[in-house]
């Protein structure tokens, strides 16, 4: 199973929106919401928090991954995130950050307002990662 059923995608999604309510971007006023399934199907949830030093802001995606750590989470399977617009799909930061956890995590996105699946490695190819490091 590579990637989620539409179904499942859409279902993850839906809980992306609803962590969006928890955002903190008094700068941006944009609020995205991420939602984690990890393979032992519970689901961890996160939102963009900024700063008044703007280059401190935490992205959705980092906040849910940071959230389900923090919880002793198992082995993530997939990550959807999700903004009031149209398309939204991962920032750099966010690619390398996600792929840090697994190659195969599905991320699910929207791209002009349809549910769009990739793998973290398919979104960040030559990433830089562990085997680098010498
Ligand atoms: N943002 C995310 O939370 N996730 C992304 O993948 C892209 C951008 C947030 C960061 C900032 O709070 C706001 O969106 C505007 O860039």
């Amino acid at each position: 199973m590579k990637y989620l059923s539409e179904v499942h995608a859409a279902d993850l999604m839906e809980q992306a929106k609803v962590a969006s309510l928890y955002t903190y971007s008094p700068y941006s006023h944009f609020a995205v919401g991420a939602a984690l399934l990890t393979k032992d199907g519970k689901v961890y949830t996160g939102a963009n928090l900024e700063n008044a030093s703007y280059g401190l802001t935490i992205c959705a995606e980092r906040t849910a991954i940071g959230h389900a750590r923090a919880a002793g989470a198992g082995p993530i399977v997939a990550i959807a995130v999700w903004s009031a617009g149209e398309s939204l799909s991962p920032c750099g930061a966010c690619r390398q950050f996600i792929l840090e956890f697994g190659r195969d995590i599905v991320v699910v996105f929207k791209d002009r307002g349809q549910n769009i699946q990739k793998t973290a490695g398919e979104l960040l190819p030559f990433a830089f990662d562990e085997s680098d490091l010498i």
